[in-house]
């Protein structure tokens, strides 16, 4: 009797423990790589480790790098349609007149290089995903 009460207490707990959570703090995070990569004022790249929850968004990791390195921060503006829009990095903003913009490129492990078809607060990574963030003209 006891040992069942035991083990339903025990099931409750496996299906109740996401909500233990409040800050949505996950338990198992995975490593990524992320780099600035300026092709217009040509500074040298810099390259940031940061981690992932499993199933969680990029900017989450962007905020934990932000936390984590003084020389990392980024700012983003909202979009009704597609959620947060990276506009600077570094303090380095796009700007239309000068058709300067952050463009999110990703390198899967062993992969290569592509495009982000969606933004920093839909983006899923992968797991030893490379992340870079590239500072370029239209
Ligand atoms: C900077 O990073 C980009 C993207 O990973 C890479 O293609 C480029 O070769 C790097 N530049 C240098 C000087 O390492
Ligand atoms: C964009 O660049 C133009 C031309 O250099 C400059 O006059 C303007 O202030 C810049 N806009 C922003 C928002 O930085």
């Amino acid at each position: 009797m006891a040992l069942a009460m035991a083990l339903l207490l025990s099931a409750a707990f496996f299906i109740l423990a996401p909500g233990i959570f409040p800050k949505g703090e996950a338990t198992t995070l995975y490593p990524l790589t992320m780099t600035v990569y300026d092709t217009v004022t040509n500074k040298p790249n810099k390259t940031y480790s940061t981690e992932v929850a499993y199933r969680g968004i990029l900017i989450g990791a962007m905020q934990r790098a932000k936390k984590k390195y003084n020389n990392f921060r980024f700012t983003t503006t909202y979009n009704l349609d597609y959620g947060p829009f990276l506009e600077s990095v570094n303090g380095l903003k796009g700007n239309t007149t000068q058709h300067t913009y952050w463009q999110l490129l990703i390198q899967p492990k062993n992969g290569m290089v592509i495009v982000a078809d969606v933004g920093i607060g839909c983006y899923i990574p992968d797991p030893d995903d490379h992340i870079i963030f590239k500072f370029t003209k239209w």
